[in-house]
This record gives C-alpha cells, sequence and structure tokens, in this order.
C-alpha cells in the first residue's frame, strides 16, 4: 500500500502546516503533494517552502500567487490582483523572499504528472486545460467529463477552488484537498487529505485540524499588514 499526504493553497499560513505535521507525522507518508500557492495572505512564505526543500519525497507545482511572486521578482509589472489589500501582501512577500527560497518556487513546474503502481495521477493548481479554472464539485458533469476523456490520468489532484472534495467521474478520480491556510466556507481550520492505492484500489480520506490562527494574526500585526486578512485568517472566510 501505498500512502501519500496532499496538500495544498498553503497561503505562507505557515502555523497550519505544522499544525499538520504535528498531528500525522509526514515521514510515514510515500509521497508528499502539494498542489501549489505556497505563498501570500500570512506571512510565512520562507517557513513554508522550506519545509517542502527540506524533505526529499515531495512532488509540488506552482499555484496563480507563486507565478504572480516569480513575476514581481523578474521585475514585471503586476497588473492584477487590482486591490490594494491584495498587492501589498504580494510585495511584501516577493521583498521577504529569501533568494535559495525564490529559487526552490522557479524550479516548480507549473503541473505534473507521475505513476504509483500503475495509478497514473496528475497534479494540477487549477484543471488539466486550465492552471486559472476554480473547478468547484458543483461543476456541471459535463466539465467533469470533458477532463475526464481523453486525459491518460486515473487521478487528477487540483487545488484553487480551496473546496475539499472527491469525485469520481468516468472512472477517473478527482481530489481537492482542500486548502490547509485559507479555508472559505466559515471553517477556519486547516484542511489536507490522505490518498491510499492498494492494488489498483484508490482511496481518499479529507481531514480538517485546528491550527493557533492567532499565530497568524499576531504576525501581520507585527509587519503592519492590512487588518482584512486577520479576519480572513480567523473567520475561514473570503474577505476581499
Ligand atoms: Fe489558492
Amino acid at each position: 500500500m501505498k500512502k501519500l499526504l496532499l496538500l495544498g493553497d498553503i497561503h505562507a499560513n505557515y502555523p497550519a502546516l505544522k499544525a499538520i505535521d504535528n498531528y500525522i507525522h509526514p515521514d510515514g507518508f510515500d509521497l508528499i503533494i502539494n498542489t501549489g500557492d505556497f505563498t501570500v495572505y500570512s506571512t510565512f512564505p520562507n517557513e513554508t517552502i522550506q519545509w517542502f526543500r527540506e524533505r526529499k519525497k515531495t512532488i509540488c507545482i506552482l499555484g496563480n500567487t507563486d507565478r504572480r511572486i516569480l513575476r514581481i521578482l523578474k521585475g514585471k509589472k503586476l497588473r492584477k490582483p487590482k486591490k490594494q489589500e491584495k498587492r501589498i501582501m504580494y510585495f511584501w512577500t516577493s521583498e521577504n523572499l529569501l533568494p535559495k527560497n525564490a529559487a526552490y518556487l522557479k524550479s516548480l513546474p507549473a503541473q505534473n504528472d507521475f505513476i504509483i503502481d500503475s495509478i497514473h495521477i496528475g497534479l494540477f493548481h487549477g484543471t488539466r486545460e486550465d492552471a486559472d479554472e476554480e473547478l468547484f464539485p458543483n461543476a456541471p458533469e459535463s466539465r467533469f467529463q470533458k477532463l475526464a476523456k481523453g486525459s491518460p490520468y486515473h487521478v487528477q489532484i487540483m487545488g484553487h477552488s480551496h473546496v475539499p472534495y472527491h469525485k469520481i467521474v468516468e472512472g477517473v478520480h478527482f481530489i481537492n484537498p482542500g486548502s490547509v491556510g485559507r479555508m472559505f466556507d466559515g471553517d477556519p481550520r486547516a484542511s489536507f487529505a490522505i490518498l491510499k492505492i492498494s492494488a489498483g484500489t484508490i482511496a481518499v480520506e479529507h481531514f480538517r485540524i485546528s491550527y493557533p490562527v492567532e499565530a497568524v494574526v499576531k504576525d501581520l500585526k507585527i509587519h503592519q499588514l492590512p487588518d482584512v486578512y486577520s479576519k480572513m485568517f480567523q473567520k475561514g472566510k473570503k474577505l476581499n
């Protein structure tokens, strides 16, 4: 049996990642997967990236926030997001990211795929057709069918919507582990999933665990960053 830890949309919320680390002991997994968005909206991008850099058995991809950070670091203009409070968070992150962690981000692909015990797994931030697509579990069945058909993958792991789910359409498993650091459903607890593969069978279990949100709030205040993010993490809701 192979055991994969599915993480994603951490958004620099290291206290949430650390809580998962303490809860499940990641060394017991064959692989640790990250669907992207390591960075932005909390103040621990370095600790978050370092956590992955210190581990050997990881497969990670970039999310939209990470791609934007890399664009800023290249000296390109940031057209989106337009909201000033969001832009502050992007520029704060790019200014505070250590070069070795920026280099790690730069080394990551936008999507990836791998085979475990003959099961072909695709890893995407949005979907296999569009890295910026938010695929919610209540999307039309036809959308899932289109993504399932003509793809070599038995399993498609995605992030970006921040909504945890596991759906089987046309025999293809669509899995979103939810967001470790920035859930939007009014429950601030960290979300993640465990994928077990054994003799061709696939089992998925989702988890929600609490973490010290106040550690995030305290650090946002220390760095005098917009108050809306403190409220966002406390409420577990998208506020801007
Ligand atoms: Fe995200």
